[in-house]
């Protein structure tokens, strides 16, 4: 099979995502860095292409150069910036004709989101939001089960993703928490942004359902910072379930302990992204199963993406791997002219877009004194 050809903006010298992308999409072997914007600043840009292997005169000093020099030469380009520049860039490439996969969250704004959604749909290209955690079998198990109705209709979700790396200023967090703490770089949120997009896409994948409207508590609990650092969401989804969401960076303890709770009408699902090979499920009876990623029990449409036997231990960068390899298989079949839209197995530019809308509703709540917000 032939390899596809990718760029990366962002992953220099330290970058911590963008490495990251590079292990899981090398899992496979099904595509090669050819080219990149590493950093802003062109000498860190060249170590890193130095580093990797990449063609000195691919090696670019900004992503709006690199974007028309590589036009028609790469499959894909992976996004792995602060927030700040994540519009720009991919706005760039989407012009360039060069299909996008972006880190969370997709961008700063709704209008830039929906910016983005347009131009991918007018340029028919493929753009890929990299939700991490929605690539564990486990998670996508889950989804499929409930897609299939086996949990009945769902009731109520409790969802959670707390971090302590922040919890002090100026102490903990190095070069990725002071950017995550700056508007400038971040946006009008910190927490919000970085862990409740995550728990929102989480829900939203899992069960399907669409969220009507927020009311949201962001505080900001550390003194000397101005973004939020621990959040508190009371959520009513279309059809008239709820869920509750916690996302903090000041919980002293946790790490990335992203979990979510779903009680439905025939029982009740725990997923946590700290034991992703498995899913605790109680039936009405009060039967516990637990079903392991690997055994037989795994929806079919999530096992198919499971590399190892069960019992050999697979985790977060097997879930980005398996994001990439549903992103491949669509890039290969646009190319051979076969892609239909169901083949699509990864979050979307429209599912970024949630994710933006998700904030920026939170954000007028709790602006506004805590009311509640449509979507
Ligand atoms: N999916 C996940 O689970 C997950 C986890 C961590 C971070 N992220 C997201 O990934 C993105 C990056 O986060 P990070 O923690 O890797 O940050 P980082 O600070 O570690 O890395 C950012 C990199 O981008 C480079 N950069 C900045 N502006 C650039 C520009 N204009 N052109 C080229 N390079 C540029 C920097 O030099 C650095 O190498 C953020 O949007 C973050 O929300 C997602």
């Amino acid at each position: 099979m032939k390899k596809l050809n990718y760029g990366m903006v962002g992953g220099g010298p330290g970058g911590f995502i963008g490495d990251a992308h590079r292990r899981a999409i090398n899992l496979d072997g099904q595509a090669q860095l050819v080219a990149g914007c590493f950093s802003r600043t062109p000498e860190k840009c060249r170590q890193t292409g130095a580093e990797l292997g990449i063609d000195f005169s691919r090696c670019y000093a900004s992503f709006e150069e690199m974007a028309k020099a590589e036009a028609g030469k790469l499959d894909f380009v992976v996004v792995v910036t602060p927030n700040v520049s994540h519009y720009p860039v991919c706005k760039a490439f989407l012009e360039a004709g060069i299909n996008v996969s972006c880190d969370k969250p997709l961008c700063l704004t709704v209008e830039q989101a929906e910016d983005l959604v347009r131009l991918a749909r007018e340029k028919d290209l493929l753009f890929m939001v990299t939700y991490t955690y929605m690539g564990h079998v486990t998670a996508k198990h889950i989804r499929r089960y409930i897609q299939a109705g086996k949990l009945g209709k769902i009731r109520t979700v409790m969802a959670e993703y707390p971090q302590g790396w922040l919890a002090y200023e100026g102490e903990w967090g190095g070069k990725q928490g002071e950017w995550r703490c700056d508007p400038k770089q971040s946006g009008g949120v910190n927490c919000l942004g970085d862990l409740g997009t995550h728990v929102e896409n989480a829900v939203s994948t899992m069960t399907g359902l669409k969220i009507r409207r927020v009311l949201a508590k962001l505080d900001t609990i550390v003194p000397g910072r101005v973004l939020d650092d621990n959040d508190a969401v009371l959520v009513e989804f279309e059809g008239g379930a709820t869920g509750v969401y916690w996302t903090s960076q000041v919980a002293i303890g946790r790490d990335n302990d992203l979990a979510v709770r779903i009680y439905g009408e025939n029982g009740s699902i725990e997923w946590k992204q700290t034991e992703c090979e498995k899913v605790l499920m109680v039936s009405r009876d009060g039967t516990l199963i637990e079903r392991h990623r690997g055994n037989g029990g795994i929806e079919p449409e999530a096992a198919k993406y499971g590399r190892l036997p069960s019992g050999h231990s697979e985790g977060w960068l097997e879930s980005m791997g398996n994001l990439y390899r549903s992103f491949f298989e669509c890039i290969r079949a646009k190319a051979s002219g076969c892609f239909a839209p169901d083949m699509i197995d990864f979050p979307t530019v429209e599912d970024g877009a949630e994710g933006v809308r998700f904030v920026h509703a939170c954000l007028k709540s709790s602006e506004s004194g805590n009311i509640w917000v449509d979507l």
